[in-house]
């Protein structure tokens, strides 16, 4: 009898419960019944007002990021189980700062997503929506799809990794009109036809567009670029390296032009890169000799011309540089190797395998050799490959022969998929 009575009482008391919410909060009950709902990747994002944000512009992007959450169809290391809450800036992968146009607020202004291998066919609607984003590195996930338009309203993005994902499409262009981008990364993706010439007109520090399907003659306006990285690497570009690589001289460190499709004879000018460290146009389609000018690489350490059709002598000169650790002509039809460079061949720095050396082992058949050289070659100004457009004194000293190190070497990290770059860059 008297639990009969205190259960119609609960159940009243509930009515009436019910019935005041309803009054009062007819929005709040709709949102309580969502929340007790099992399966939160299939409810649309959650009305905001029940949680409580430590500022505003996370309420904002809360909905942003639980619909991101709704189109990820691969997690494996259970990532977005933490994406719940109102505490937006604890979720794995997120970062807040203070937005610069007001140092009073928090806003999510880095999304570290690198190696946690999430899927999702886009990110369209996700990043565009973050407008205080300032970095987003996604290197080895599985996001498809091609690059949204929207982008450009990014005012504070300056690093952009989406190297190692799916995408697809064109070059991604709204990234042009980012005012502050520093760093573009987007190798190891599918990316096919052609680079917009403008992308070398950015503030860039760092590009990396290796492992992509970019097709088109390297555009003069590469010349323009303020990359100390620059690695187009495994890619179908084309046309000659342009003279106006040589006003780059006081940025460019690191550039690598190898596995492209790359002929004509190569620029004195490419020896006014007095910052280079790393030169590779490894296995293109180069053609003529070296010029002499590559003796004012006064910081080079790895030279690669290796897989080209280059021919006529080493210059001597080239070989006095004393910083050189890989020096790499293989594969090519070279004739002639002065003293000094055979001194870097005993010291295992310079590669003449598979050249037309006389004397030397290794060297391709004299058929091979008489066959390339039964076609006239030669390049449109042969003046300039005497040219030494840099004061040169005694040999270097040489360092003693160094052990190669790619650890430092950024480039070539960009050769590795899983390899995050922005931490070797900064
Ligand atoms: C942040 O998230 C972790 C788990 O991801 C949790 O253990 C911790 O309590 C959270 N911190 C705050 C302040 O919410
Ligand atoms: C700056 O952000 C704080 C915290 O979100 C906010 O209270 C304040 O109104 C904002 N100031 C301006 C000028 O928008
Ligand atoms: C460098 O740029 C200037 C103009 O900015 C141009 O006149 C010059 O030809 C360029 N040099 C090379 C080597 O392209
Ligand atoms: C030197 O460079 C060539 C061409 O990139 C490369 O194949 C070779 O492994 C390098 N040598 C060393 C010792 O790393």
């Amino acid at each position: 009898m008297a639990t009969n009575f205190m259960l119609i009482f609960k159940c009243l008391s509930q009515i009436f419960l019910l019935f005041s919410l309803l009054i009062c909060f007819p929005n709040s009950l709709v949102v309580c019944h969502h929340d007790e709902t099992e399966s939160p990747a299939q409810s649309p994002p959650l009305i905001p007002q029940l949680l409580t944000f430590a500022d505003q512009r996370l309420a904002v992007v809360y909905p942003i990021i639980q619909t991101f959450k709704n189109i990820i169809t691969s997690d494996p290391f259970g990532i977005t189980k933490t994406w719940v809450g109102s505490d937006v800036c604890n979720y794995t992968g997120f970062y807040c700062d203070k937005p610069p146009d007001n140092l009073t607020a928090t806003a999510v202004a880095s999304i570290d997503f690198n190696g946690y291998q999430l899927a999702a066919p886009t990110l369209d609607g996700f990043i565009d929506q973050l407008p205080d984003l300032a970095l987003f590195h996604a290197n080895s996930n599985k996001f498809s799809g091609i690059i949204s338009p929207k982008l450009a309203s990014l005012r504070y993005l300056y690093e952009l990794d989406l190297s190692n994902n799916n995408f697809l499409g064109p070059f991604p262009t709204p990234l042009l009109t980012l005012p502050g981008l520093t760093f573009l990364d987007i190798r190891y993706n599918s990316f096919t036809g052609t680079v917009p010439p403008m992308i070398f007109m950015e503030t860039l520090d760092a590009l990396f567009l290796n492992n992509n399907n970019f097709i088109q003659t390297l555009p003069e306006s590469l010349g323009s670029t303020t990359a100390t990285f620059l690695v187009l690497a495994n890619n179908k570009f084309t046309g000659p390296i342009p003279r106006s690589i040589g006003n780059t001289s006081e940025t460019l460190t690191e550039v690598l032009f190898l596995n492209n499709l790359l002929t004509g004879c190569i620029p004195y000018e490419v020896g006014l890169l007095r910052k280079a460290v790393v030169f590779d146009a490894g296995n293109n389609l180069l053609t003529g000799p070296l010029p002499c000018s590559l003796r004012c690489l006064e910081k080079i350490e790895v030279l690669n011309f290796a897989g080209n059709l280059l021919y006529g002598k080493v210059p001597e000169v080239v070989c006095e540089l004393g910083n050189l650790v890989n020096f790499s002509l293989s594969d090519n039809y070279f004739t002639y190797v002065g003293p000094q460079c055979r001194k870097l061949i005993e010291d295992g720095v310079l590669d003449v395998r598979n050249n037309c050396i006389h004397g030397l082992p290794d060297q391709r058949s004299l058929e091979e050799c008489a066959l390339f050289f039964l076609k006239p070659r030669s390049c449109l100004h042969p003046s300039w490959f005497t040219i030494i457009p840099c004061e040169v004194h005694a040999p270097q000293k040489r360092t003693s022969p160094k052990r190669y190190s790619k650890r430092k070497l950024v480039s070539y990290a960009a050769l590795s998929r899983h390899r995050r770059l922005a931490d070797y860059v900064l």
